[in-house]
Protein backbone atom coordinates (compact mmCIF):
# COMPACT_ATOMS: atom_id res chain seq x y z
CA UNK A 1 0.00 0.00 0.00
CA UNK A 2 1.60 3.10 -0.57
CA UNK A 3 1.05 6.34 1.34
CA UNK A 4 1.45 9.79 -0.21
CA UNK A 5 0.87 13.31 1.80
CA UNK A 6 2.33 15.27 -0.57
CA UNK A 7 0.92 16.39 -4.53
CA UNK A 8 4.79 15.13 -5.92
CA UNK A 9 4.64 11.73 -4.10
CA UNK A 10 0.67 11.24 -5.00
CA UNK A 11 2.16 12.14 -8.85
CA UNK A 12 4.32 9.17 -8.82
CA UNK A 13 1.43 6.87 -7.03
CA UNK A 14 -0.83 7.68 -9.56
CA UNK A 15 1.58 7.06 -12.23
CA UNK A 16 2.56 3.81 -10.85
CA UNK A 17 -1.15 2.62 -10.48
CA UNK A 18 -2.85 3.57 -13.65
CA UNK A 19 -6.58 3.92 -13.12
CA UNK A 20 -7.71 3.63 -9.81
CA UNK A 21 -11.35 3.44 -7.99
CA UNK A 22 -11.65 5.94 -5.31
CA UNK A 23 -13.14 6.36 -1.72
CA UNK A 24 -12.93 9.58 -0.34
CA UNK A 25 -13.13 9.32 3.72
CA UNK A 26 -12.63 11.83 6.68
CA UNK A 27 -11.01 8.90 8.62
CA UNK A 28 -11.58 7.19 11.64
CA UNK A 29 -12.69 4.26 9.05
CA UNK A 30 -15.09 1.85 10.22
CA UNK A 31 -17.29 -1.22 8.78
CA UNK A 32 -18.39 1.61 6.50
CA UNK A 33 -16.10 3.40 5.29
CA UNK A 34 -14.51 -0.28 4.49
CA UNK A 35 -17.19 -1.96 2.82
CA UNK A 36 -16.85 1.28 0.01
CA UNK A 37 -13.32 -0.15 -0.33
CA UNK A 38 -14.31 -3.51 -0.68
CA UNK A 39 -16.73 -2.49 -3.40
CA UNK A 40 -14.33 -0.55 -4.99
CA UNK A 41 -12.32 -3.14 -5.42
CA UNK A 42 -14.92 -5.50 -6.40
CA UNK A 43 -15.35 -3.20 -9.42
CA UNK A 44 -12.16 -4.05 -10.62
CA UNK A 45 -9.62 -1.80 -10.01
CA UNK A 46 -7.04 -0.67 -7.66
CA UNK A 47 -8.21 1.28 -5.04
CA UNK A 48 -7.03 4.73 -3.79
CA UNK A 49 -8.53 6.34 -0.64
CA UNK A 50 -8.06 9.78 0.91
CA UNK A 51 -8.17 10.50 4.50
CA UNK A 52 -8.68 14.25 4.93
CA UNK A 53 -10.51 15.75 7.79
CA UNK A 54 -12.07 18.76 5.58
CA UNK A 55 -12.31 21.80 7.75
CA UNK A 56 -14.55 23.76 4.88
CA UNK A 57 -17.64 21.70 5.26
CA UNK A 58 -18.01 22.17 9.40
CA UNK A 59 -19.73 24.80 10.89
CA UNK A 60 -18.13 27.12 13.23
CA UNK A 61 -19.90 25.76 16.45
CA UNK A 62 -19.29 21.86 14.78
CA UNK A 63 -17.40 18.99 16.14
CA UNK A 64 -13.90 19.68 13.83
CA UNK A 65 -11.66 19.82 16.79
CA UNK A 66 -12.95 16.51 18.31
CA UNK A 67 -13.45 15.26 15.56
CA UNK A 68 -12.23 11.14 15.33
CA UNK A 69 -8.77 10.84 14.13
CA UNK A 70 -7.08 7.71 14.44
CA UNK A 71 -4.09 7.85 11.45
CA UNK A 72 -2.35 4.06 12.54
CA UNK A 73 -5.54 2.11 13.06
CA UNK A 74 -6.46 3.60 9.46
CA UNK A 75 -3.81 2.53 7.93
CA UNK A 76 -3.80 -0.85 8.88
CA UNK A 77 -7.57 -1.11 8.46
CA UNK A 78 -6.96 -0.07 4.58
CA UNK A 79 -3.69 -2.31 4.20
CA UNK A 80 -5.82 -5.34 5.53
CA UNK A 81 -9.00 -4.11 3.01
CA UNK A 82 -6.45 -4.35 -0.32
CA UNK A 83 -6.16 -0.45 -0.59
CA UNK A 84 -3.47 -0.07 -3.09
CA UNK A 85 -2.90 4.05 -2.33
CA UNK A 86 -3.50 5.93 0.86
CA UNK A 87 -3.69 10.08 0.05
CA UNK A 88 -3.32 11.96 3.35
CA UNK A 89 -2.77 15.63 2.08
CA UNK A 90 -2.55 18.56 4.54
CA UNK A 91 -4.86 21.59 5.29
CA UNK A 92 -2.49 23.83 3.36
CA UNK A 93 -2.03 21.23 -0.01
CA UNK A 94 -5.92 21.57 0.05
CA UNK A 95 -6.60 24.79 0.91
CA UNK A 96 -3.19 26.94 -0.21
CA UNK A 97 -3.65 30.76 0.73
CA UNK A 98 -3.85 32.01 -2.81
CA UNK A 99 -6.94 29.34 -3.62
CA UNK A 100 -9.86 31.30 -4.16
CA UNK A 101 -12.32 28.82 -6.25
CA UNK A 102 -15.07 27.06 -4.28
CA UNK A 103 -17.46 24.85 -5.71
CA UNK A 104 -21.71 25.62 -5.09
CA UNK A 105 -24.36 22.93 -5.82
CA UNK A 106 -27.98 24.83 -5.98
CA UNK A 107 -31.15 23.55 -5.24
CA UNK A 108 -30.05 19.75 -4.28
CA UNK A 109 -28.22 21.53 -1.27
CA UNK A 110 -31.31 23.50 -0.49
CA UNK A 111 -32.96 21.86 2.04
CA UNK A 112 -32.36 19.16 5.06
CA UNK A 113 -28.56 18.90 5.67
CA UNK A 114 -27.81 21.78 3.56
CA UNK A 115 -30.49 24.25 5.61
CA UNK A 116 -28.97 22.85 9.05
CA UNK A 117 -25.84 23.05 7.77
CA UNK A 118 -25.27 26.72 6.33
CA UNK A 119 -21.89 25.94 3.60
CA UNK A 120 -21.56 22.47 4.50
CA UNK A 121 -22.30 21.02 1.59
CA UNK A 122 -20.24 24.23 -0.58
CA UNK A 123 -17.31 22.72 1.69
CA UNK A 124 -18.12 18.87 0.73
CA UNK A 125 -18.45 19.65 -3.25
CA UNK A 126 -15.59 21.98 -2.89
CA UNK A 127 -13.06 19.24 -1.63
CA UNK A 128 -14.49 16.31 -3.40
CA UNK A 129 -13.83 18.52 -6.64
CA UNK A 130 -10.40 18.84 -5.59
CA UNK A 131 -9.59 15.32 -4.76
CA UNK A 132 -11.12 13.68 -7.52
CA UNK A 133 -8.89 16.42 -9.88
CA UNK A 134 -5.63 14.74 -7.58
CA UNK A 135 -7.03 11.46 -8.14
CA UNK A 136 -8.48 11.54 -11.11
CA UNK A 137 -10.57 8.19 -10.76
CA UNK A 138 -12.75 5.68 -12.83
CA UNK A 139 -15.36 5.49 -10.37
CA UNK A 140 -15.56 7.37 -6.95
CA UNK A 141 -17.61 5.06 -4.27
CA UNK A 142 -20.00 7.19 -1.67
CA UNK A 143 -22.04 5.59 1.52
CA UNK A 144 -25.67 5.97 1.57
CA UNK A 145 -26.00 6.42 4.87
CA UNK A 146 -24.86 10.54 3.58
CA UNK A 147 -28.07 10.22 0.76
CA UNK A 148 -28.11 13.68 0.38
CA UNK A 149 -24.66 13.99 -0.23
CA UNK A 150 -24.54 11.14 -2.90
CA UNK A 151 -27.29 13.41 -4.64
CA UNK A 152 -25.07 16.72 -4.64
CA UNK A 153 -21.88 15.09 -5.66
CA UNK A 154 -23.70 13.10 -8.50
CA UNK A 155 -25.11 16.59 -9.38
CA UNK A 156 -21.91 18.60 -9.26
CA UNK A 157 -20.23 15.20 -11.32
CA UNK A 158 -22.72 15.39 -14.16
CA UNK A 159 -23.32 19.44 -14.04
CA UNK A 160 -19.12 19.74 -14.78
CA UNK A 161 -18.61 17.21 -17.29
CA UNK A 162 -16.32 15.53 -14.57
CA UNK A 163 -14.82 12.08 -16.40
CA UNK A 164 -16.20 9.89 -12.77
CA UNK A 165 -18.71 7.84 -12.42
CA UNK A 166 -20.62 7.90 -8.99
CA UNK A 167 -21.33 4.63 -7.73
CA UNK A 168 -23.62 4.80 -4.32
CA UNK A 169 -23.29 2.07 -1.35
CA UNK A 170 -26.27 0.57 0.88
CA UNK A 171 -25.54 1.77 4.26
CA UNK A 172 -23.82 -0.55 7.10
CA UNK A 173 -25.96 -1.15 9.86
CA UNK A 174 -24.97 -2.59 13.45
CA UNK A 175 -27.26 -5.96 13.78
CA UNK A 176 -29.75 -3.37 16.05
CA UNK A 177 -30.16 -1.48 13.09
CA UNK A 178 -28.23 1.95 14.18
CA UNK A 179 -26.40 2.74 10.46
CA UNK A 180 -22.65 3.19 11.46
CA UNK A 181 -21.26 6.52 11.97
CA UNK A 182 -18.14 7.99 13.58
CA UNK A 183 -19.95 10.24 15.21
CA UNK A 184 -21.74 7.26 17.39
CA UNK A 185 -18.51 7.26 19.33
CA UNK A 186 -19.84 10.08 21.74
CA UNK A 187 -23.44 8.21 22.64
CA UNK A 188 -23.15 7.46 26.05
CA UNK A 189 -24.44 3.40 27.04
CA UNK A 190 -27.88 4.64 27.38
CA UNK A 191 -27.92 6.43 24.40
CA UNK A 192 -26.44 3.58 22.20
CA UNK A 193 -29.32 2.04 23.35
CA UNK A 194 -32.06 4.75 22.51
CA UNK A 195 -30.51 5.01 18.78
CA UNK A 196 -31.78 2.34 17.34
CA UNK A 197 -35.36 3.75 17.30
CA UNK A 198 -34.56 5.74 14.20
CA UNK A 199 -34.08 3.32 11.77
CA UNK A 200 -36.96 1.55 13.64
CA UNK A 201 -39.02 4.34 12.78
CA UNK A 202 -38.43 4.96 9.70
CA UNK A 203 -38.48 1.53 8.70
CA UNK A 204 -42.44 1.34 9.83
CA UNK A 205 -43.08 4.80 8.29
CA UNK A 206 -41.79 3.16 4.77
CA UNK A 207 -44.11 0.40 5.50
CA UNK A 208 -47.29 2.43 6.75
CA UNK A 209 -46.27 4.46 3.28
CA UNK A 210 -46.15 1.88 1.08
CA UNK A 211 -49.48 0.04 2.27
CA UNK A 212 -51.02 4.04 0.99
CA UNK A 213 -51.12 5.36 4.50
CA UNK A 214 -51.10 9.20 4.31
CA UNK A 215 -48.01 10.62 4.08
CA UNK A 216 -48.36 13.85 6.03
CA UNK A 217 -50.28 11.94 8.81
CA UNK A 218 -47.68 9.22 8.76
CA UNK A 219 -44.67 11.62 9.32
CA UNK A 220 -46.47 13.20 12.28
CA UNK A 221 -46.50 9.69 13.69
CA UNK A 222 -42.81 9.27 13.11
CA UNK A 223 -42.47 12.28 14.66
CA UNK A 224 -43.72 11.68 17.66
CA UNK A 225 -42.43 8.11 18.10
CA UNK A 226 -39.18 9.53 18.11
CA UNK A 227 -39.82 11.82 20.90
CA UNK A 228 -41.40 9.58 22.73
CA UNK A 229 -38.07 7.20 22.79
CA UNK A 230 -35.42 10.22 23.93
CA UNK A 231 -34.73 11.53 20.06
CA UNK A 232 -35.28 15.40 18.96
CA UNK A 233 -36.39 15.11 15.58
CA UNK A 234 -34.66 17.58 13.31
CA UNK A 235 -36.32 16.53 10.19
CA UNK A 236 -38.21 13.86 9.03
CA UNK A 237 -39.38 14.05 5.29
CA UNK A 238 -40.65 11.63 2.27
CA UNK A 239 -38.64 13.23 -0.53
CA UNK A 240 -37.87 12.66 -4.11
CA UNK A 241 -34.41 10.42 -4.23
CA UNK A 242 -32.61 12.42 -6.55
CA UNK A 243 -33.90 16.33 -6.20
CA UNK A 244 -34.73 15.64 -2.31
CA UNK A 245 -37.84 17.74 -2.97
CA UNK A 246 -40.41 17.05 -0.17
CA UNK A 247 -43.29 14.80 -1.81
CA UNK A 248 -46.70 15.40 -0.48
CA UNK A 249 -47.92 11.81 -1.84
CA UNK A 250 -46.29 8.54 -2.64
CA UNK A 251 -44.56 8.53 -5.93
CA UNK A 252 -41.55 6.38 -6.90
CA UNK A 253 -38.03 7.42 -6.81
CA UNK A 254 -38.67 8.14 -3.51
CA UNK A 255 -36.35 8.35 -0.07
CA UNK A 256 -37.32 8.46 3.65
CA UNK A 257 -34.56 11.11 4.92
CA UNK A 258 -34.54 11.70 9.16
CA UNK A 259 -32.33 13.91 11.25
CA UNK A 260 -32.40 13.68 15.00
CA UNK A 261 -30.49 14.29 18.12
CA UNK A 262 -29.48 12.32 20.82
CA UNK A 263 -27.45 14.62 23.45
CA UNK A 264 -25.15 15.96 21.54
CA UNK A 265 -25.19 13.82 18.48
CA UNK A 266 -27.13 13.97 15.36
CA UNK A 267 -27.60 11.16 13.78
CA UNK A 268 -28.86 10.87 10.22
CA UNK A 269 -30.85 8.12 8.66
CA UNK A 270 -32.41 7.55 5.33
CA UNK A 271 -34.67 4.76 3.49
CA UNK A 272 -35.70 3.42 0.44
CA UNK A 273 -39.23 3.79 -0.24
CA UNK A 274 -40.72 1.17 -2.81
CA UNK A 275 -38.49 -0.07 -6.00
P1 LIG B 1 -16.99 10.32 6.06
O1 LIG B 1 -18.05 10.73 7.00
O2 LIG B 1 -15.69 9.83 6.58
O3 LIG B 1 -17.60 9.21 5.13
C1 LIG B 1 -16.86 8.69 4.06
C2 LIG B 1 -17.79 7.83 3.21
O4 LIG B 1 -18.23 6.71 4.00
C3 LIG B 1 -19.05 8.60 2.77
O5 LIG B 1 -19.34 8.28 1.42
C4 LIG B 1 -20.10 8.06 3.73
O6 LIG B 1 -21.42 8.12 3.22
C5 LIG B 1 -19.64 6.61 3.88
N1 LIG B 1 -20.24 5.98 5.07
C6 LIG B 1 -20.23 6.43 6.36
N2 LIG B 1 -20.95 5.62 7.14
C7 LIG B 1 -21.43 4.63 6.36
C8 LIG B 1 -22.25 3.47 6.58
N3 LIG B 1 -22.73 3.18 7.78
N4 LIG B 1 -22.54 2.68 5.52
C9 LIG B 1 -22.08 2.98 4.27
N5 LIG B 1 -21.29 4.04 4.00
C10 LIG B 1 -20.97 4.86 5.03
O7 LIG B 1 -18.67 11.74 4.03
C11 LIG B 1 -17.56 12.19 4.28
O8 LIG B 1 -16.65 11.55 5.07
C12 LIG B 1 -17.07 13.52 3.71
O9 LIG B 1 -18.16 14.38 3.54
C13 LIG B 1 -16.29 13.37 2.36
C14 LIG B 1 -17.19 12.78 1.25
C15 LIG B 1 -15.05 12.49 2.57
C16 LIG B 1 -15.81 14.78 1.91
O10 LIG B 1 -15.02 15.38 2.87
Amino acid sequence: MIIARTLEELKTARETLGEVNFVPTMGALHEGHLTLVRAARAAGLPVAVSIFVNPTQFGPKEDLSRYPRDEAGDLAKLDQAGCALVWLPRVDTMYPPHASTSVHVANVTARWEGATRPGHFDGVATVVAKLFGQIRPQAAFFGEKDWQQVQVVQRMATDLHLPVKIIPVPTVREADGLALSSRNAYLSAAERKTAPALHAALKEAAQAILAGKEVAATLHKTRQQLAEAGLTPDYVALVHAHTLEPLAGFKAPARLIAAAKLGTVRLLDNLAVGP
